[in-house]
């Protein structure tokens, strides 16, 4: 028997109750996937259950206020998945009609969209046979091929797409994809697998060979490089100084609170003066601490401390990388990883911060 075949028939028996799978509403499916990028499932669901009831239909949430979508994502993390869903949803009720697009080409160009959730919408809502594939799909599949490569690497992941493309199901790939997802949560689970209970175990060359254990190979990276910076938070009136990063490079062209990377044994508070004074012309002092977070890339962790800062700011030069922005329009700017978190917790803690000051 195919693959295909073993695991839909294993599906109809076990596969789980999730309130997104009770019908194939490509909006449903696609809030569902973008919850469950970094959530639990057993988390999403009364999650998802609330949100549906106050946003039903993509134009529900295409037109409601950010500020309302961002509380009923409160608790879930990650706001800009809430941010960019509703960017996503509102180009589809503008440029699509309110239909979500039903090719791989268009859909992964909507905001927060990547090839998983691309797959996983087509898939399951429009059953085409589009693969979706994440770390369980991954885990699944160099078990089930022996794919001793290191997992994390494109060749590897090319390798299992390949895979997953000749055996997704021609007729009913959606439940084929959430199968796999399924399989890969409750069975096919990392460390230990259950294989004695696996609808599988009979085509697993992973098992055959006694590895299941050993896979997936995930070579170990490098630590990301620690980096120091301190940024200013300089404000007048309802109005914040944020300069955009350059077009290329780490987080580029998105907005921020003009920040400077620190040296270990450099005095932040002497740098950032001075290097602010080299490029606005402007005195300024950093007065207190207004938060710190930590923000981790693939290469780079940053440890950011941010400033209220006190000077002269009016009379710093402005042009289409460095502006006064308003408050109100903070909203509609990408901003840069964790200034966004200062930005949020700036907007939560506004009435405290104007009373310490
Ligand atoms: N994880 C990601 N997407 C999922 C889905 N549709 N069903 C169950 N688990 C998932």
């Amino acid at each position: 028997m195919r693959i295909a075949d073993i695991l839909l028939t294993w599906y109809k028996e076990c596969k789980r109750d999730l309130p997104w799978r009770k019908d194939k509403d490509p909006y449903k499916i696609w809030v569902s996937e973008v919850m469950l990028q970094q959530t639990r499932v057993e988390v999403v669901k009364s999650y998802f259950e609330r949100w549906m009831e106050r946003f039903p239909t993509l134009e529900s949430l295409a037109g409601a206020r950010e500020e309302e979508v961002i509380q009923y994502w409160q608790g879930l993390g990650y706001y800009s998945r809430a941010r960019n869903l509703l960017e996503g949803v509102r180009e589809v009720s503008v440029s699509y009609g309110g239909q979500v697009p039903e090719t791989k080409e268009e859909v992964v160009k909507l905001a927060g969209v990547g090839d998983y959730t691309a797959g996983a919408i087509l898939s399951i809502a429009y059953n085409k046979q589009e693969p979706a594939i994440d770390g369980n799909v991954l885990r699944v599949f160099s078990r089930l091929y022996c794919i001793d490569g290191d997992i994390s690497s494109p060749v590897v992941k090319k390798q299992i797409r390949e895979l997953v493309e000749r055996e997704i199901s021609f007729d009913y790939p959606g439940d084929f994809n959430q199968a796999l997802m399924d399989l890969g949560a409750t069975i096919c689970i990392p460390k230990v697998p259950r294989c004695p209970i696996c609808p599988l175990q009979k085509q697993c060359l992973g098992k055959e060979k006694g590895l299941q254990q050993q896979l997936p190979v995930k070579k170990k990276k490098t630590p990301p490089l620690p980096v120091r910076l301190v940024a200013g938070v300089l404000q007048q009136g309802e109005f914040f100084l944020l300069r955009q990063r350059p077009a290329k490079g780490l987080l580029a062209g998105m907005w921020e609170f003009p920040a400077v990377e620190i040296q270990a044994e450099e005095d932040a508070i002497a740098v950032f003066r001075q290097i602010f004074l080299c490029e606005t012309g402007q005195e300024v002092e950093l007065q207190s601490l207004l938060f710190k977070c930590t923000h981790t890339f693939s290469h780079r962790k940053w440890d950011i401390s941010f400033y209220h800062c006190t000077g002269s700011p009016g009379n710093i030069p402005t042009g289409s990388r460095i502006s006064w922005v308003n408050k109100r329009d903070w909203g509609k700017l990408s901003f840069a990883g964790p200034h966004r978190k200062m930005a949020d917790f700036f907007v939560e803690n506004r009435k405290k911060i104007l009373q310490n000051r």
